[in-house]
């Protein structure tokens, strides 16, 4: 038996294969608009294992394999074998026997790993402390859609580095664009932690307004991350000068959009100005998840169809 491929980190794909998705993103987004039946994964099953919460990441794997013609299951640590500590690696065994695909939002990256090394079919990661993959799969899709190519552009990162930052600086690598951080003095990024390549595709600000100026696209992110939740009161301290707001977004260029993975907290990361103003595609961001994450699945199972 082969080993399957996963999506566990972003810089597991290659720019071409990302082009591959995006292409059929574009195509499978278009059937579900115009109502045509795609189901070409007919009696396939996706695990689903969370053991943290979530709205987007549940519902678009779970609605995007039903409309694939798949079916999907729900597993959470609560009731599951899983919170009561059986060994992630004999829970691999099991899951992958009985399913086609597994997705998994957890803790440290190091649990997704060994749950993919002993799995017998392919694994996405939905969230773990240290990347998003599908978060930035749908972001830079809808990047695209609303402006076209964004390699050689300017991406604006404003508040922790956290996952969804890492992930953002991997996909900087591959598309070759440039990322511009800016975070409270201690919350810097960790080059190694973030999987970077090399320091060549994001500089570091210390006043996010000097991060904005210019920027192509400005992002945000919750203070506290799901995990973090005992550093809260000492985070909304070290943060508050790092909110997105009007004067931030002027700072950027006159069309530049806004994106924030969601949920969000207005008055606190964003004001509410931009997250419900003319720059921000966050519905059309969130959206994409499905679309994309389709495409994905479609990918990891049947291979580059439609070509
Ligand atoms: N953006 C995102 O992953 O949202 P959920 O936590 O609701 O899945
Ligand atoms: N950085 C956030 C993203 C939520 C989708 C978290 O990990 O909680």
């Amino acid at each position: 038996m082969n080993a399957p491929r996963h999506f566990l980190q972003f810089k597991d794909f290659t720019r071409a294969e990302f082009d591959h998705l995006f292409e059929r993103t574009r195509w499978i987004k278009q059937q579900f608009k115009s109502y045509h039946q795609y189901w070409p994964l007919q009696d396939r099953t996706l695990v689903m294992i969370f053991e943290k919460a979530s709205t987007r990441t549940r519902l678009s794997f779970e609605a995007g394999m039903q409309q694939l013609g798949g079916s999907a299951i729900y597993l959470n640590t609560r009731d599951s074998q899983l919170g009561r500590g059986e060994p992630v690696e004999d829970a691999a065994q099991v899951i992958s026997r009985m399913s086609d695909i597994v997705m998994i939002r957890t803790y440290e990256q190091e649990i997704i790993e060994r749950f993919a090394s002993h799995s017998r079919v392919p694994v996405i990661n939905g969230l773990t402390n240290e990347y998003h993959p599908c978060q930035i799969l749908a972001d830079i899709y809808t990047y695209i859609e609303h402006r076209g190519s964004i390699q050689g552009k300017t991406v604006a990162w404003i508040g922790d580095s956290n996952n969804v930052c890492n992930t953002w600086l991997q996909a900087a690598e591959v598309f070759d664009f440039n990322v511009h951080v800016s975070t409270p003095p201690g919350y810097e990024v960790e080059p190694e932690r973030a999987g970077l390549y090399g320091t060549d595709h994001y500089e570091e600000f210390a006043d996010p307004m000097e991060a904005a100026r210019g920027a192509d696209l400005v992002t945000t992110d919750v203070w506290t991350s799901m995990g973090f939740e005992a550093e809260n009161e000492e985070r909304l301290r070290d943060f508050a000068d790092w909110q997105v707001d009007g004067d931030m977004m002027r700072q950027a260029k006159a069309d530049a959009v806004f994106m924030h993975c969601l949920p969000a907290h207005r008055g606190e990361e964003v004001a509410a100005e931009v997250i419900d103003g003319p720059q921000s595609v966050v519905w059309d961001e969130a959206e994409n998840r499905l679309h994309a994450q389709k495409a994905l699945m479609e990918f990891l199972l049947l291979g580059k169809v439609g070509q």
